[in-house]
């Protein structure tokens, strides 16, 4: 196991079972699961294929119980999974923590779609908490705007006294972010990467400036990167080692592991090859 810790963020490279093991129970404000989908996604070290549903299964309750031991009493969870899996995850979550809202994590897709069936074009995700009296929800740090009413100027009649309708609200438990694109600034080679703008909305709802924030499959580290932003503190756990290296870059702005240089790979577009170049270009490449 390797480990990093920086201004309040823990980066380790481990199997979740071996990180999850160095973290008191008790101690974690917000925990955000974007675990493997059990589809067949290639992450180097893993290949996010399981024998049998129940394998799966199985093997996601056993971190799911453990990442509640690890919540504060007041703390809040998230967990994302396919949505042939999320009904089992559903109903295994709502024997222990109070399920809060389902989400719809909305994108459009430009690429092929499914031609004889329905294409999926949205992710499911559970918000929920350990105690419905008891929990964080910052709903003015997230307020989005309020297209229909506000925007036309409409007068709400069922208030005491009419008024017009807010300009913002609340958001509702369907989300439209667009997914990440090779062309965007935040892009790293993962398969499964989340947005920025995602997490920033699941941490700054259910999250204090300072408070500690867990994700037990970080990928690219996108939770520890948005904490960082948002001055709370991290610990994201890895198995793959090349998707941690990029968490040591994104989070912790290192250039080198191991004695070996971390760099994020060029873009296709931003390679400038040799005969693209001008010809002073081409003097100062060749020295
Ligand atoms: C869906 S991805 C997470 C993507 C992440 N949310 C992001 O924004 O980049 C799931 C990650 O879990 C990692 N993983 C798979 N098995 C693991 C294990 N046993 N312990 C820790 N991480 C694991 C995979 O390598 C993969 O990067």
């Amino acid at each position: 196991m390797d480990i990093y810790e920086e201004n309040g963020h823990i980066l380790m490279n481990s199997d979740v079972f071996d990180g999850l093991r160095l973290i008191p129970d008790g101690s974690v404000d917000l925990i955000f699961i974007d675990p493997p989908y059990n589809i067949g996604k290639d992450f180097n070290t893993t290949k996010d294929t399981w024998k049998t549903d129940e394998a799966y299964l199985q093997w996601s309750y056993s971190w799911i119980d453990i990442c509640i031991h690890k919540l504060k009493s007041n703390g809040s969870l998230y967990i994302m999974t396919s949505t042939q899996f999320m009904p089992y995850y559903d109903i295994y979550i709502r024997r222990k923590l109070a399920i809060l809202s389902r989400i719809v994590w909305r994108y459009d897709s430009s690429g092929v779609q499914a031609k004889k069936y329905f294409g999926s074009l949205y992710e499911p995700i559970l918000f929920c908490v350990k105690n419905e009296k008891d929990y964080c929800f910052n709903s003015d740090e997230i307020r989005v705007e309020a297209k229909t009413g506000a925007k036309r100027k409409l007068i709400d009649y069922r208030k005491p006294v009419p008024a017009q309708y807010n300009s913002t609200k609340v958001p509702g438990n369907v989300w439209e972010f667009p997914r990440v694109r090779y062309r965007m600034e935040e892009y790293e080679n993962h398969p499964a990467q989340k947005p920025v703008a995602l997490l920033e909305r699941i941490i700054k709802a259910s999250s204090h400036k300072g408070g500690l924030v867990l994700d037990p499959c970080s990928g690219t580290f996108t939770t520890s990167f948005v904490c960082e932003k948002l001055e709370r503190k991290s610990i994201g756990i890895e198995i793959d080692e090349t998707y941690y290296q990029i968490g040591l870059r994104r989070v912790l702005k290192k250039d080198a592991h191991n004695g070996k240089p971390i760099k994020r790979e060029p873009k296709t577009y931003e390679i400038v090859t040799h005969t693209q170049m001008n010809l002073f270009e081409r003097a100062a490449y060749h020295g």
